[in-house]
């Protein structure tokens, strides 16, 4: 049978620190390696013909981390959309960002904004790189939305418009990398049925044998969404 291939891939990168310490290097690199398995993931996935890849990038909760770690993730960030831009652009990504990503610092915005702005006619692969994220701030964000317009009550669906990104479809697949299992605050509203893969490798480690693996294992499962398969 022919292999199904998640419409929708939603990734938490995790380990980035982990794979630096083992090797007795700064924090810092490994976010540096870890980008350049985001470029590794983002080209495996166009390929695969995966057509939405959603990327965990910073959580509302990475704030907590010391300041240096911070501005280091944020360099990293910014540099890898200014060298990234025209490469991504050329091969049909659109970039798109989810979460309270306009609170990061200005430099960061602008040049996310940039990103954002050049690729906005591609179609290809939507890459949805998550920043200053959190599913409950997310969930609350709506809400308040939903006050503000005067609404008293909304259904499922109309809830769904209020969030971030609402024309995107519910990830089919998401990866955790690293060993840890749970969700960390990711996409909570839309993960509800999702199939969940968990690995060891340390997120600067995934490349596209990992991704392959995590696809196999998708296309074992019976999705059945409460009814019966
Ligand atoms: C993931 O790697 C990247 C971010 C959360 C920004 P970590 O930095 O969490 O790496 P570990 O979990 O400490 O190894
Ligand atoms: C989740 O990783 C957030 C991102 C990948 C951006 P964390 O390393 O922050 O998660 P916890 O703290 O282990 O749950
Ligand atoms: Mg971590």
């Amino acid at each position: 049978m022919a292999t199904l291939i998640p419409v929708h891939l939603a990734i938490i990168m995790d380990g980035n620190g982990r794979w630096a310490e083992r090797r007795g290097l700064p924090r810092i690199a490994g976010h540096r390696e870890g980008a350049k398995a985001v470029e590794r993931v983002v080209f495996a996935s166009i390929k695969r013909g995966i057509k939405y890849l959603s990327l965990y990038a910073f959580s509302t909760e990475n704030w907590k981390r010391p300041e240096a770690e911070v501005r280091g993730l944020m360099n990293i960030l910014k540099l890898y959309f200014l060298m990234k831009i025209d490469r991504l652009k050329w091969a049909g990504v659109r970039v798109r960002v989810g979460g309270r990503w306009k609170e990061l610092p200005q430099d960061v915005v602008k040049i996310i904004e940039l990103a954002v702005d050049e690729t906005k006619a591609n179609d290809k692969l939507h890459l949805i790189v998550y920043l200053n994220y959190g599913g409950r701030r997310e969930i609350v964000d709506a809400v308040n939305s939903i006050l503000g317009d005067g609404k008293r009550m909304v259904d499922e669906e109309s809830f769904r418009s209020f969030l971030y990104i609402p024309d995107v479809p519910d990830p089919d697949l998401v990866i955790r990398t690293s060993g840890e299992k749970r969700v960390s605050n990711f996409l909570l509203w839309q993960i509800a049925y999702a199939e969940l893969y968990f690995t060891e490798t340390l997120w600067p480690d995934f490349g596209e044998d990992d991704l392959d693996a995590a696809i196999a294992d998708y296309n074992k499962r019976k999705r059945r969404f409460g009814g019966l398969a």
